[in-house]
């Protein structure tokens, strides 16, 4: 296909919140729209696939507040985590968008005044419960015995003058159009859950804050003592990204819009979103596809617990693409995962270094050991060989139903009863017993299995381009990745290679089951916000001086820039007057305690070896106080 007849796709992660690191749901959601990119770029398709970050709001103001920055280095820095996490994904979006872009804040606005000017938008009197971490108000019958069902705390009440949106004039219209088109919203579940929800009359929604609770937000463009509620600024992101409404790429992709987004806002974009579309005369996005939640340890990730997963570690230790292929086929897109190490090793040993591994490598092994690595062309083909290409095929067309549907682990799994299939083959033709007098047959044999691996390579791509890549340059392919695309896949017969098979590393190394101990003796990494909420300084000792009763401990006066009282273990160690005048670490937000009666409100830091104990101390002498990085 070529030119204007090029069909056209759209597909868009939620923009995340910048209040915290990317973990592996966000990966998650982002790794997911890559491989539909992907697939849809194979089949032909122009494909625009964007991502970014959502930068204004309470929550974000307040974690930034946390961090000691102004809102906007925080903003910056952080959003430049997830910019930069995603090529180590090999993610391949063509855009990464920032709600405090000009031209996105531009969008908004106008979008606004859009809104405004039809009447859609008046000033009035609110009362309602307010959750941050959601950022939205909760009706009461929303609510969990009074606390918000996801964050499980009790939303803030507000009351104050605002303006509105009017969507309740909407309901009907949004009801008929999901009646009309039953995959608008999908899968099904996620569609019944946002009909029920449009059981109950629909509130109009609260679309501004006062300047003087929240600055950080976008200004309305009809009252500037306002800035615009987070969510009406952060749905508008996926059309200001396209330049909407002269943009070229707006009118090519927003017709053909898909967004993913998991359960926790779906609301937003199963009913604010198409409301305000329709408010502002813009068509409704063509699905909005929904997935469940990844638990950790039965339930939900969270900072508090300590139990955040991070998809760089995860990629690092045990390959990129194993990781990958695990997220698509062990979530049933829709349904809730739980996720573990322990299933992502048993994953990667069975289906990829067995199944796959095997496959690829006993056959490239018998290409080089009888025939150089190249293959001659193939004779005809029997009935077994007929049937291997005949499944292969029709995997071809299941597989590209299953991917627009987003059934991504049933995508795989056919893939891999074809796999299956071919170690068979491989098994009852015994190739390595016709080398002697069969090499014609010997050639066929070959040159099919090679065919398939050609054809699970591409089909594999979208999930684990670098493996696929691999296999295409081993094979001997002259094209790698997109050049082979689905439809010539279906020309079987006799691979071209512009090079002889080459030799390679296995494709996944089997991992060794870590037992549980081990695991959990593994060192545990911190964040860099971890790291900064400690209060390290510089102190001088003021004085030191035994306490009585204590053969180990030392009270210490230090200076770090206030004094305080210290009490630290060092009466092995030092004699009290040679710690007077020393300069220290001292990691002054420590919850103060008493020891041996005596406070103690910080602690020294000291490393320890079999010689003893020794101070930790700056390398030229600094003034108290003097904040450590
Ligand atoms: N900023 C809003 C979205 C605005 S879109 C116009 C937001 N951000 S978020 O940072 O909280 O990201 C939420 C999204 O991250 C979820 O919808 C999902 O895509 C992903 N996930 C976050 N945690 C997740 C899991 N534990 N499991 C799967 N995906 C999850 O909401």
């Amino acid at each position: 296909m070529t030119g204007s007849s090029r069909t056209t796709f759209y597909i868009t992660t939620p923009i995340y919140y910048v209040n915290a690191e990317p973990h592996i749901g966000h990966a998650y959601s982002t790794i997911v729209a890559d491989v539909i990119a992907r697939f849809h770029r194979l089949s032909g398709s122009e494909t625009f696939f964007l991502t970014g970050t959502d930068e204004h709001g309470n929550k974000v103001v307040e974690a930034a507040e946390k961090s000691g920055e102004t809102v906007k280095a925080y903003v910056d820095r952080i959003s430049r985590t997830f910019k930069e996490a995603w090529p180590k994904l090999d993610i391949t979006n063509d855009y990464f968008v920032r709600t405090t872009d000009r031209n996105h804040q531009d969008t908004v606005r106008e979008i606004l005044s859009k809104v405004y000017a039809k009447g859609d938008i008046y000033f009035s009197d609110y009362e309602g419960k307010y959750c941050i971490g959601c950022e939205r108000f909760y009706t009461d019958t929303e609510l969990a015995e009074g606390k918000c069902p996801i964050h499980m705390s009790e939303p803030q009440l507000i009351k104050e003058e605002n303006y509105f949106f009017r969507m309740s004039s909407y309901q009907d219209w949004l009801i008929d159009y999901i009646d009309k088109h039953p995959d608008f919203i999908r899968p099904e579940r996620y569609r019944n859950e946002v009909r029920a929800f449009l059981r109950q009359p629909l509130e109009d929604l609260c679309i501004s804050r006062p300047k003087k609770r929240l600055s950080w937000g976008i200004p309305l463009p009809f009252d500037e003592s306002y800035v615009t509620y987070v969510w009406f600024d952060a749905l508008i992101n996926y059309i200001s990204a396209l330049g909407y409404p002269e943009g070229e790429r707006f009118k090519r992709f927003w017709p053909v819009a898909q967004h993913i987004i998991a359960k926790d806002i779906l609301k937003p974009h199963g009913i604010y979103w198409p409301c305000m579309l329709k408010a502002a005369g813009i068509e409704p996005y063509q699905h909005l596809n929904v997935h469940g939640y990844w638990n950790v340890d039965a339930g939900k990730m969270s900072k508090s617990l300590g139990n955040i997963v991070n998809p760089l570690d995860l990629a690092a230790k045990y390959g990129l693409d194993a990781f990958r292929y695990f997220l698509l086929r062990d979530m049933v897109f829709g349904l809730d995962s739980d996720f573990s190490e322990e299933s992502l090793v048993k994953r990667l040993n069975a289906d990829l270094a067995n199944d796959f591994g095997n496959l690829v490598s006993r056959s490239m092994t018998m290409a080089i050991t009888y025939f150089d690595g190249l293959l001659p062309a193939p004779g005809t083909l029997d009935e077994v060989d007929i049937s291997l290409k005949e499944a292969a095929l029709k995997v071809i067309d299941d597989y590209e139903g299953m991917m627009k549907e987003f059934a991504f682990h049933k995508a795989l799994i056919t893939v891999w009863e074809l796999i299956g299939r071919a170690n068979k083959y491989v098994d009852t033709m015994k190739p390595w017993a016709m080398a002697k007098q069969r090499r014609e047959r010997l050639g066929t044999v070959l040159n099919n299995i090679a065919e398939l691996i050609k054809v699970v390579s591409v089909l594999l791509w979208p999930f684990m381009p670098q493996t696929a890549e691999k296999i295409q340059h081993q094979l001997g392919l002259g094209v790698v990745g997109l050049e082979v695309d689905l439809a010539s896949l279906r020309e079987w017969g006799g691979i071209r290679q512009v090079r002889p098979i080459s030799k390679a590393p296995p494709l996944f190394p089997r991992v060794k089951r870590q037992k549980e101990e081990e695991v959990k003796e593994e060192p545990h990494l911190v964040s860099l916000e971890d790291f900064q909420e400690l209060d390290l300084r510089v102190g001088i000792i003021k004085e030191a001086e035994p306490i009585p009763g204590s053969k180990k401990l030392l009270k210490l006066t230090v200076d770090i820039g206030e004094e305080r009282s210290i009490v630290a273990g060092l009466a092995n160690h030092y004699q009290p007057d040679e710690l007077k005048d020393k300069q220290v670490i001292v990691l002054a937000n420590l919850r103060p305690v008493r020891l041996m009666g005596v406070e103690s409100r910080g602690m020294i830091l000291a490393a320890e070896d079999e010689r003893g104990v020794h101070i930790l101390m700056p390398d030229k002498e600094s003034k108290p106080g003097s904040i450590i990085t």
